[in-house]
């Protein structure tokens, strides 16, 4: 077992490249289950969750070689088209081999994903939308069971934004008989990725991007000879708010600007002076950080993925604010820990009032789950002190090279073995 451990209190300094979007990533490895035909991807990042589905879709039948510059996902047939609970309860964004092992084969048996740690994130919208397009759902034993020789085009209404509900739903319908329409479909960049890449493969795609998404299904689909996913905007936001909470001067290329719009102006806002150039932003952090009140919103809102690196950063602000988090019921695991660095924060419902302004001292934390550990990096970082954080499988989840970037930009902080 690791711990990070960070001698806070410094200003940082330098750039930061951003790798390739996790959440772009697993959808796009899902969808390579579509045809028999080899897919190459490029810019998929490593990580813990991209190590899992790896392994999940090799169990699925699907030869995977990982290259230096390229991944190569070729599934010439389905060997089986169960995916087991040992393997889906390590990422529950397993539940996107669903749709596409569905359209492939005409069944599926995936586990129930469980909930997590930012709540029980059911998986209803996506089962409600496969059976409307005619498959037959049971669940027992903690298992999804699909059957449908052919799935049938139609219009489906999401009564929730869902990210993987739309990804899931949109890899189904290309090989589905007729038309399919997502309404309130989510507009997240990683869905347009998804999308191109589903277009490069030869489905017939219109309105990604849009809360209207228009799938022709068609009755096959080819492998591609590149494709290249796009930069996290999470990873790069989370940089980008360290930069404005340590005053610090931090740069992040290889990024599109656009898909960090939200958390842009929420900086400027702050104080904090953002410099945009093409494929890279810099940050330089205030003098005196202004509290700002944020509400989590699907995309172009600001990021739920964003919301514990925010609070980080308010817990540095001269007064205080309101955080919101209208997407997850339980997403402020962070919170108790920061209150052990000292922080004052009161949780009111979905509301966490940050009085700001008083100083950060090194306590021994613990990360519960993928970005609260990225908001407890940023506080120890800001921490006086000398901070542990324990249990950072966490954060090996979903930011690669966490630590030699921090390192990079002038930060005293290593990782070390825990003897217990
Ligand atoms: C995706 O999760 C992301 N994961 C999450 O990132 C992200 O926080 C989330 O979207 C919201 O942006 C991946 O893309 C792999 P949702 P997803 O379905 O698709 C409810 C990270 O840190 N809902 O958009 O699982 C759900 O409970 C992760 O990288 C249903 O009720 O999220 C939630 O309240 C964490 N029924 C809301 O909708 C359903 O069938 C949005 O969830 C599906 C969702």
């Amino acid at each position: 077992m690791e711990k990070i451990v960070v001698d806070g209190g410094r200003p940082l300094k330098g750039s930061v490249k951003i790798s390739g979007a996790k959440n772009s990533a697993l959808p796009i490895l899902a969808a390579t289950l579509l045809t028999a035909e080899p897919v190459t991807l490029k810019n998929i990042p490593h990580l813990a969750d991209i190590e899992s589905l790896y392994k999940l879709l090799n169990h699925l039948g699907t030869a995977i070689k990982v290259g230096k510059k390229s991944v190569v996902c070729e599934t010439r047939k389905i060997k089986s088209h169960e995916a087991p609970y040992d393997l889906v309860r390590k990422m529950r964004a397993s539940i996107l081999v669903l749709g596409p092992l569905l359209a492939r084969c005409g069944k599926a048996r995936v586990s129930l994903p469980g909930g997590c740690a930012i709540g029980a994130r059911p998986v209803n919208l996506h089962l409600q939308a496969l059976e409307k397009m005619g498959a037959t759902i049971q669940i027992e034993n903690g298992y999804i069971d699909a059957v449908c020789s052919q799935l049938k085009g139609t219009t489906i209404i999401f009564e929730t934004v869902t990210v993987t509900g739309t990804e899931n739903i949109m890899m189904a319908a290309t090989l589905a008989k007729g038309q399919t329409i997502l309404k309130n479909a989510a507009r997240e960049p990683e869905i347009s990725d998804l999308a191109d890449l589903l277009i490069k493969m030869g489905a017939k795609i219109s309105g990604q991007g849009t809360d209207e998404i228009i799938i022709d299904g068609v009755s096959a689909l080819t492998g591609v000879k590149e494709h290249i996913v796009i930069p996290d905007r999470i990873e790069a936001a989370t940089y980008m708010i360290a930069g404005a909470m340590l005053k610090s001067e931090i740069t992040v290329t290889d990024v599109i600007p656009d898909h960090v719009q939200a958390v842009t102006e929420k900086l400027r806002e702050c104080g904090a002076r953002v410099e945009v150039k093409e494929s890279e932003i810099k940050v330089t952090g205030p003098q005196k950080i202004k509290p700002v009140d944020i509400k989590t919103m699907p995309y172009p809102g600001f990021p739920t993925d964003c919301q514990a690196q925010w609070m980080a950063l308010m817990t540095q602000a001269q007064g205080s604010c309101a955080i919101t988090e209208n997407i997850f019921e339980n997403r402020f695991m962070h919170v108790p820990e920061l209150m052990r660095l000292g922080a004052d924060i009161r949780i009111e419902g979905a509301t966490c009032l940050v009085r700001g302004g008083g100083e950060l001292v090194a306590a021994p934390i613990m990360a519960s789950d993928l970005r609260a550990s990225a908001c407890l990096v940023l506080a120890a970082l800001a921490s006086k002190g000398v901070t542990e954080l324990h249990r950072v499988y966490h954060i090996d989840r979903g930011y690669q090279d966490i630590v030699a970037n921090f390192k990079k930009l002038g930060a005293k902080i290593k990782r070390a073995q825990v003897k217990y």
